[in-house]
């Protein structure tokens, strides 16, 4: 269930609590901060709520960080709530402690990133990483609700937004609504308001996850750019780098182009608008010595999408065109990486 706007959630929230069934808010540090003062402002009885805090960022995607929890929801019981209050490490972590803790209670996700809006919180994928593998430990539990509202977005850091942004744009490239689109493409995404983006990206990918909730055939077009980019993620944790989730997409979804004209004769117009996006969002085009395309393989084969070690790539036959499960040669893999 998809809810517009905080105060959408009161109702529920407040029926579960008159039921005498306990809340808990699982945040990070910054959406304690920053997002915490805005919920209570919609709905301020919620202050009685205990609060669990998690790091910031993508470090606390850990079987560590989840013992804390669990830890800090000893008196939770089989009715308790919790609300994921923060972006998709939160709702990913939270989701993930929720989806275990007693065989499973219900949660809402809050997102407060545009990339938590337009995708993470949405289709009850959580989990955490294991080492440097991402999400390699989860589940499939579905959020009782989300609720998306764009005011917490007026805080968020400019390389946060662009993430969303490239998650958003990815989704765009899928929804065969757009296939008509030809070369406006890009226009027609740069024109959408940031509503009607959070807006079209959350229903496509929810059509998506209601067609196909466990993730077995349509819904892994939305791995789109992921296969490379999950590597590329996975390849800065490792040098303890800072990679947005939604900025290694990004960097992935040039190789998954690229293999995509090889494949299916995505037109090089499409891979050109693509790389003029990221121009306009000065991202840079990333360059990999033989070394780091090595490493990169690696991460590629530890992928969960791949089916007996060999690789499988969404890819793009045009726009709106998704191709799913495509398998793809090692040297094919080094090749797109450029
Ligand atoms: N489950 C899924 O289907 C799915 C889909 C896409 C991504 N993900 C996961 O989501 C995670 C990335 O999520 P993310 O990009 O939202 O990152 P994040 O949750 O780590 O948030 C990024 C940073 O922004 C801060 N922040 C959050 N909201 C803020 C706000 N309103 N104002 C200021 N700062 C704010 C956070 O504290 C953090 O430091 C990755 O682990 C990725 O694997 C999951
Ligand atoms: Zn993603």
């Amino acid at each position: 269930m998809i809810e517009h706007g905080l105060r959408s959630i009161e109702p529920l929230i407040s029926r579960r609590h008159a039921a005498g069934d306990s809340l808990f808010l699982v945040l990070d540090h910054n959406t304690r901060l920053l997002c915490l003062p805005k919920l209570l402002e919609a709905i301020p009885w919620l202050l009685e709520v205990p609060v669990l805090e998690v790091p910031a960022g993508e470090q606390a995607k850990r079987l560590d960080t989840a013992q804390l929890l669990w830890n800090g929801l000893a008196s939770a019981d089989r009715h308790s709530l919790i609300l994921n209050l923060g972006g998709g490490t939160v709702s990913d972590l939270g989701g993930f402690v929720a989806a275990s803790l007693l065989r499973g209670i219900d949660y809402i996700n809050i997102p407060t990133t545009l990339l938590a809006m337009v995708d993470a919180s949405i289709g009850g994928k959580v989990a955490v990483n294991l080492d440097n593998l991402k999400n390699r430990i989860g589940f499939f539990h579905n959020p009782l609700a989300v609720c998306l509202d764009p005011v917490f977005l007026a805080t968020l850091p400019e390389l946060q937004y662009k993430a969303g942004l490239a998650e958003a744009l990815k989704t765009f490239l899928l929804d065969p609504e757009n296939q008509e689109l030809g070369d406006k493409w890009l226009e027609s995404f740069n024109k959408l308001t940031i509503d009607e983006l959070i807006l079209r990206s959350a229903t496509y990918k929810q059509k998506l996850v209601e067609q196909d909730p466990y993730d077995r055939g349509e819904r892994q077009q939305l791995n789109l750019g992921h296969t490379f980019g999950h590597a590329i993620e996975s390849l800065a944790l490792s040098k303890g780098e800072e990679m947005p989730h939604g900025i290694a997409v990004a960097m992935g979804i040039l190789p998954a182009m690229r293999l995509s004209q090889k494949f299916f004769g995505l037109s090089e117009s499409v891979a050109d608008h693509y790389r003029l996006w990221l121009t306009q969002q000065e991202i840079s085009l990333p360059h990999y010595s033989d070394e780091e395309r090595r490493r990169l393989l690696e991460y590629i084969h530890s992928d969960k999408k791949n089916c007996h070690n060999q690789v499988r790539c969404t890819l793009l036959a045009g726009i709106g065109k998704a191709q799913i499960s495509v398998p793809v040669e090692d040297e094919q893999i080094i090749a797109a990486l450029g």
